[in-house]
């Protein structure tokens, strides 16, 4: 086990939107950094987070989960963890496109929002029902697929199985930290399936409904705004240890890396 914690948290909303609260954050963190290591969980890919870490504050992290948790990278190489992407279904993106071209809702988002694995659109205030029908046809059509959808505004179409949470219990158990050692932080829907993976969670104060909502002993609602409101739950949670959580309320993670480092 390695003796280090893990705080994996998402970047627009979460670290970045307040400056001097980041500036408190990467203080924070400068003392603590032999006994933490960072995770940057985006929907944006690794290139565009690394032109935020140039452009702003943010530390470099010891790993980059982009794209909604399609690419798990190393720092500060960008290293792919291959046997991650390795295990996705491999889905015929033309043919996807193609059915979801028939919903005026979607406006496909700009080519560099858009990979392989994840197929995204702009999708103002969709309504479950909407969302359950299109996951019906298109698992009906044989597609594996998993819906995100974010802000009432971004619709993540990704292979089954991915998504922020799945990638980041992933990456947990690869570098062999229980779930209990890995703090989750984040603001938006995308981020939703981090706070069901057993970790302790933070939810900032600026967060959409969709995880305001959330209520849970595993879910800190902090009152602050963005990165503050990641420091202010990470010192909630710093003194928990395994003892303070319930076991049953302990979801073993799903990801099973064969490689381990
Ligand atoms: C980021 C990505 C976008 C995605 C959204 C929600 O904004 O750039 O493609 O749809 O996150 O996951
Ligand atoms: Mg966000």
């Amino acid at each position: 086990m390695d003796s280090r914690r893990v705080l994996i948290s998402d970047v627009d909303g979460t670290l970045l939107g307040d400056d001097a609260a980041l500036k408190q954050f990467v203080d924070w963190y400068a003392s603590h950094r032999d006994e933490l290591r960072l995770v940057y969980n985006s929907g944006r890919f690794f290139a565009s987070i690394r032109e935020s870490i140039a452009s702003t504050l943010l530390p470099m992290p010891d790993a980059i989960i982009g794209g909604v948790g399609t690419e798990i990278r190393l720092c500060s190489d960008g290293e792919l963890v291959e046997s991650w992407s390795d295990r996705f279904d491999r889905w015929n993106a033309s043919e996807l496109r193609a059915v979801l071209a028939d919903y005026p809702q979607l406006e496909p988002q700009p080519d560099e929002f858009q990979s392989e694995f994840k197929i995204s659109y702009f999708a103002r205030n969709l309504e479950d029902g909407f969302l359950d029908n299109l996951r019906q046809r298109l698992t009906k059509a044989g597609f594996r697929i998993e819906l995100v959808y974010s802000s009432q505004r971004d619709l993540d179409v990704l292979p089954a199985g991915v998504d922020k949470g799945s990638a980041s219990s992933y990456l947990a158990k690869y570098w062999n930290t229980p779930a209990q050692r890995v703090f989750v932080s984040g603001d938006s829907g995308n981020d939703l399936k981090m706070f069901q993976q057993g970790f302790l969670g933070i939810v900032v104060g600026n967060a959409h409904p969709e995880l305001k909502s959330l209520n849970s002993q595993h879910v800190y609602q902090s009152s602050l705004p963005c990165a503050a409101g990641v420091l202010d739950g990470l010192r909630y949670w710093w003194n928990h240890t395994l003892a303070d959580i319930e076991p049953a309320d302990i979801k073993p993670a799903e990801a099973d890396p064969t490689e381990a480092v």
